[in-house]
């Protein structure tokens, strides 16, 4: 068996194959079993800002209904059991979750804009989290804030969140950003170890017969892998020391063999594991040792960047002369 282990953000893992967030990571035995079949780490579903932000008002709501008694004493506040609620949750989850599992969890905050929830991934580290993957995500519509002040945007909250933890930080970003190489270079100025490329967006979808607007949830097929090959591919070439992960469309071990040889530490996997239930991920993990072996690579270590952007004859291949190759080859 070629040796899988990898290096990624900074933690050992056993392999190069994440269970990335979604329900199945959201629940301790659907954790095990991704654990047992061998992934390397585990991301847990995000919290998101929205959730931190509605419970603060729901506080604030409660505070103002009863100032309006002359009698009230907030201080019950403090008793109030909130584990059913949002944030709780995830703490107990992420504590749950490290105190039975020896891979590393990374737990994961989501949001678009710095506030008090950033202050959330502390405490999901002071719960155990072995790393935090930080999800950005907006649509921006704002007419008078440009791709250069969404950019900065998030660079504050990467900032912010570096500021308070003291574990390894990963970005997932949407492959919606501009100027990715330059985003990248700031981005690990600011403090992020790796980058998570690329989240999946959920457009809108007009549903004819109600005569509204719905969102569907579609899961990926490998064809998506493209989008994160190409970045993956270029940004190998250009950020020593950046930890880099693949999502979106990983759905075999050939997959991941992909990904690994334009330059991925990792890649993670969750339309698959939703399709098909943990154990796939044993099968991943048999079909990323048995092409290394046929090609004589003993580790995977040892396939990871052969083609980068810095190992192929034609790097432009990853821009975009490959566009103008594929038209003029018709
Ligand atoms: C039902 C569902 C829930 C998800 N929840 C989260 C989440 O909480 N946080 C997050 O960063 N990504 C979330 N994702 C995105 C996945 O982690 C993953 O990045 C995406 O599905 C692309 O990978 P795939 O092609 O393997 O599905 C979710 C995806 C699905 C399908």
């Amino acid at each position: 068996m070629a040796d899988l282990t990898t290096s990624y953000l900074g933690l050992d893992l056993r392999a190069p194959i994440i269970a990335s967030a979604s329900p199945l990571t959201g629940q301790l035995d659907s954790l095990l079993a991704l654990e047992r079949a061998g992934a390397g780490a585990v991301v847990l579903p995000s919290l998101f800002q929205e959730e931190v932000e509605a419970e603060e008002m729901a506080a604030v709501d409660m505070m103002e209904v009863g100032d309006g008694f002359a009698e009230f004493d907030s201080a019950p506040l403090a008793g109030i059991d909130m584990s059913g609620m949002g944030t709780q949750h995830h703490l107990d989850l992420v504590a749950e979750a490290t105190a039975n599992l020896s891979v590393p969890v990374i737990a994961s905050v989501n949001g678009s804009r710095k506030g008090g929830w950033v202050d959330y991934a502390k405490e999901l580290v002071a719960a155990g989290a072995n790393g935090i993957e930080l999800n950005l995500f907006s649509v921006n519509t704002d007419e008078t804030e440009s791709s250069a002040d969404v950019e900065e945007r998030y660079l504050e909250i990467i900032s912010a969140v570096r500021a308070g933890i003291d574990v390894p930080l990963a970005v997932k970003l949407s492959q919606h950003i501009t100027g990715l190489s330059a985003f990248a270079l700031r981005a690990q100025q600011a403090g992020a170890d790796g980058l998570v490329l690329f989240n999946r967006f959920y457009g809108a979808e007009v549903d004819l017969d109600a005569m509204a607007l719905t969102s569907k949830l579609a899961l990926s097929t490998s064809d998506e892998l493209r989008y994160p090959l190409r970045w993956i591919g270029i940004l190998r070439a250009q950020r020593e020391g950046l930890g880099l992960a693949a999502t979106s469309g990983v759905h075999s071990g050939l997959d991941a063999v992909k990904a690994i040889l334009v330059g991925a530490d990792v890649v993670c996997t969750t339309s698959e594991v939703l399709h098909a239930g943990p154990e796939r991920i044993g099968g991943m993990i048999a079909e990323l040792d048995e092409w290394l072996d046929a090609h004589g690579y003993p580790s995977a270590n040892e396939a990871r960047a052969a083609m980068s952007a810095a190992n192929v004859p034609d790097p432009g291949q990853f821009e975009r002369a490959q566009y103008m190759k594929v038209i003029t080859s018709r």
